[in-house]
C-alpha cells in the first residue's frame, strides 16, 4: 500500500505592509471597523512582484525544509486564481525557474480552497503508484483583483505564496482529503475574466474586480466549515477529541471562531494568522500550516484537520498527521 506524507513546507509574503490606517487613504473605514469584524490589522500586497515570483520563493523555501534535491520533483501543482497569464501558468513557469525536470505542471482555479485541491490531486497521483513526489502551492496576488474604491472587499484581502512537498511513504500520514464544489452561488462571489461581447467590434476590455455579497458568503462558510470537519472526522472513524487542532482558511476571524463554537472545538486549538496578512486565497492554507510548524502550534504526530471554503462556491478538508 502507497501512503503519503508531508516532507517541508515554505511560505513568503511581499515586503510591502499595509494596516488598517493606510487603507483610510482609499476608503472611508476604521481600524476599529475592520478589526472587530475581521479579525484583521494588516496586510501584505505586491509592488512590482507577480504570483510567479511569491510562488518561487516559498517552492524553494519548501524543497529546503524537505532537504530534497530537483530532481526528485514529478509534479508541480499551484492553486491561483490570480495567474499573471492565461497562459503559460504559474507551474510552468516555476518549472523552468526552479530548474526542474520536464514534468507535469499544472495551475487549479478553486479560489480559496485551491491548496486543498492540489493537496487532493497530489495525495491521490502518489497513491496511483504512478508518481513520487509533489511540489504544491497556493500563490495569490489578489490586491491585483481588488476594486480598491470599495470598502466592502478591499479590507479583506492580502497577498502571499504557500508551498509544500508531499512524497510517497509507508506511514499513512495524509489521511484523508476531501472537496466539494457548488456553481449556482456565482452572484455571491465573482471576478469575471475576460468580458468582450462581439470581440471583433469591442476589442478593448477592462479588467474586472472582485465582487462578493459578504453575509452569503459567512453563512457558507459557518455551514460548510464545521460539516467538513464532521465529514472527515466520521469518514476516519474519528472522534473531535482525537484531533490535537484545526488550521482553517483564514477569511475572517469570526468565521473561525463561530466554527469553533458549533463544532464545540476549543478556540485555543484552532490555529489564527490572519490579523497579519488577511485573506490571501488559496495562499492562506499553506502560509497557516508553514507557520503553524515553524512557530511549533503544529508539533510532529500532531493530527489535525485543515479545511477552507471560497469561491466556486468550492470547499475541501483534510485529515493529517504531522
Ligand atoms: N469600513 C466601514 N464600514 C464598512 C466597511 C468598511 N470596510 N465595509 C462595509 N461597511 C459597512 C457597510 O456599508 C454596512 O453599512 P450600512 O449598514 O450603513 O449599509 C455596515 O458596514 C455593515 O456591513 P455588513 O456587510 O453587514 O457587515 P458584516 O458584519 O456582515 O461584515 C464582512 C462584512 C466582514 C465582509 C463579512 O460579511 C464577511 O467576512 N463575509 C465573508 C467574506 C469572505 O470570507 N469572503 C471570501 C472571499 S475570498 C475568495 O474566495 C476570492
Amino acid at each position: 500500500m502507497i501512503y503519503t506524507k508531508i516532507i517541508g513546507t515554505g511560505s513568503y509574503v511581499p515586503e510591502k505592509m499595509m494596516t488598517n490606517d493606510d487603507l483610510k487613504e482609499f476608503v472611508d473605514t476604521s481600524d476599529e471597523w475592520i478589526f472587530s469584524r475581521t479579525g484583521i490589522k494588516e496586510r501584505h500586497i505586491v509592488t512590482n512582484e507577480e504570483t510567479i515570483d511569491l510562488a518561487e520563493k516559498a517552492a524553494l523555501l519548501a524543497m529546503e525544509d524537505a532537504g530534497i534535491d530537483k530532481s526528485e520533483i514529478d509534479i508541480v501543482l499551484v492553486a491561483t486564481v490570480t495567474p499573471d497569464n492565461f497562459f503559460p501558468g504559474v507551474s510552468q513557469l516555476l518549472q523552468a525557474r526552479l530548474g526542474l525536470n520536464e514534468v507535469m505542471a499544472f495551475d487549479v482555479n478553486a479560489a480559496c480552497s485551491g491548496f486543498l485541491y492540489v493537496l487532493n490531486i497530489a495525495d491521490k497521483m502518489i497513491k496511483s503508484g504512478a508518481y513520487n513526489t509533489a511540489l504544491i502551492i497556493g500563490a495569490e496576488t489578489l490586491t491585483r483583483l481588488t476594486d480598491w474604491r470599495d470598502r466592502n472587499t478591499c479590507v479583506l484581502f492580502g497577498d502571499a505564496a504557500g508551498a509544500m512537498i508531499v512524497t510517497k511513504s509507508k506511514e499513512n500520514k495524509i489521511k484523508d482529503v476531501i472537496c466539494g464544489s457548488r456553481g449556482d452561488t456565482e452572484d455571491n462571489l465573482i471576478c469575471k475574466a475576460v468580458d468582450i461581447k462581439d470581440p471583433a467590434v469591442n476589442a478593448a476590455s477592462v479588467q474586472d474586480h472582485i465582487h462578493m455579497n459578504g453575509s452569503e458568503v459567512f453563512k457558507f462558510a459557518t455551514r460548510i466549515m464545521p460539516k467538513t470537519v464532521t465529514d472527515l472526522l466520521e469518514r476516519n472513524n474519528m472522534e473531535l477529541s482525537d484531533l490535537d487542532s484545526i488550521v482553517a482558511h483564514q477569511a475572517n476571524a469570526r468565521i473561525i471562531s463561530k466554527a469553533a463554537k458549533d463544532l464545540k472545538f476549543s478556540m485555543d486549538k484552532m490555529f489564527l494568522n490572519i490579523n497579519h496578512y488577511g485573506n490571501t486565497s488559496a495562499a492562506s492554507v499553506p502560509l497557516a500550516i508553514d507557520q503553524a510548524i515553524k512557530s511549533k502550534f503544529l508539533k510532529k504526530g500532531d493530527k489535525f484537520i485543515t479545511v477552507a471554503f471560497g469561491g466556486g462556491f468550492t470547499w475541501g478538508g483534510a485529515l493529517i498527521e504531522l
